[in-house]
């Protein structure tokens, strides 16, 4: 359904070029969950976006990202608006920013159908009502005349899936959905996505730095460091027994922070460099445990190790030279 390749992107400042993903490739299977993890900065939401064809506007692209034969890069404005509309929804990371507080939220959901001409008014409203029922909203008509501050948190991210769904999209891309749920609409939510996955035959892309989402949902994961892919592959591989020592750091950080006596430990030793400031060699090596001498100057190629892909000198599993202790 979807292949990138090569792709990077990044801003210029100062007549330099900070390159924020650095020529990523990966797959994404119809009807798969493939989930993209990493810490804040770390490239995810530039990849999810550029993928929808919403780069910012100050943004350098550079390689290829093909969406069922479609080569997004090239795509003229008005098309990508119109594959957004019908092809690929859209879920953002905070619902109040995407719904407009001023407008009842079924018109909101009305306007995407209308928008593309799928429907005229009456019908593209009454297909509002409908979407707001399928996203298990139990007063679907008293919502869709509200106004989004009307209605609590979980129905406003009910109602920003419906008006993602409307148009009967392929791809669903959701950027750090349940972030801001508390943990029993954030159970509710995970359930309806996969409801909806099955209902809708959909293919989804999901943006999260939950591991618990992660562990709920993937099929496939794509685990980022400073715009590079670490490591990609079958879910079960990498939460459970992690080859790439950035996302052994990752699975054990969330573990150790649902122990809340143990939760200032729920850090990676250091911070993730930032845009120009990406270390030479593996950009993992100032925080790595496993780190050695060719990590500090030789950027790691991507290869199969086992199951998965990844870009690391040693990883876990592999033999260590003698004296570096195993993380
Ligand atoms: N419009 C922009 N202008 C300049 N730099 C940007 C812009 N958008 C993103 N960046 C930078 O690009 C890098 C990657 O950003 P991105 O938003 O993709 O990170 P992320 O992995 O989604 O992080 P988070 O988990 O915090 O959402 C960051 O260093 C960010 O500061
Ligand atoms: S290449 Fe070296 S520094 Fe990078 S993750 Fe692997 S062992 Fe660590
Ligand atoms: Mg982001």
């Amino acid at each position: 359904m979807l292949s990138v390749r090569n792709f990077s992107t990044g801003f210029r400042r100062a007549g330099e070029n900070l390159v924020a993903v650095d020529a990523i490739s990966f797959d994404v299977e119809q009807g798969e969950t493939f989930v993209i993890i990493g810490e804040s900065g770390s490239g995810k939401s530039l990849t999810g976006m550029s993928i929808a064809g919403l780069q910012p506007s100050s943004a350098f692209v550079s390689g290829s990202i093909r969406f069922k034969d479609r080569e997004m890069l090239k795509q003229p404005d008005a098309e990508l608006r119109k594959l957004r509309g019908t092809e690929i929804g859209l879920i953002y990371q905070d619902p109040l920013s995407s719904l407009n507080p001023v407008w009842p939220v079924g018109d909101q959901i009305a306007e995407t159908l209308t928008a593309h001409g799928l429907a005229n008014r009456a019908e593209a409203r009454k297909r509002a009502v409908e979407m707001l029922e399928r996203v298990r909203i139990p007063d679907p008509h008293r919502v869709a005349s509200a106004y989004p501050h009307e209605i609590s948190g979980g129905m406003r991210q009910r109602a920003m899936i419906a008006m993602a769904l409307a148009a009967g999209p392929s791809l669903l891309i959701a950027d750090e959905p349940t972030t801001a749920l508390d943990v029993t609409i954030k159970a509710q939510m995970l359930e309806l996505l996969a409801e909806l996955k099955r209902e809708m035959a959909l293919t989804i892309i999901l943006i999260t730095h939950d591991m618990g989402v992660v562990a709920e949902v993937a099929d496939r994961i794509l685990v980022l460091y400073a715009g590079r892919i670490a490591e990609i592959g079958p879910a079960d591989a990498i939460m459970l027994q992690p080859s790439h020592p950035y996302t052994a750091a990752l699975m054990t950080s969330a573990m150790i922070s649902q122990t809340p006596a143990k939760q200032e430990l729920n850090a990676i030793v250091g911070g993730a460099p930032g845009l120009g400031s990406f270390p030479p060699g593996c950009r993992f090596h100032p925080r790595c445990p496993r780190a050695q001498d060719d990590c500090r100057t030789i950027e790691p190629p991507r290869r199969k190790f086992g199951a998965v892909e990844l870009a690391c000198h040693h990883p876990i599993g592999d033999s260590m030279p003698a004296g570096v202790a195993r993380t």
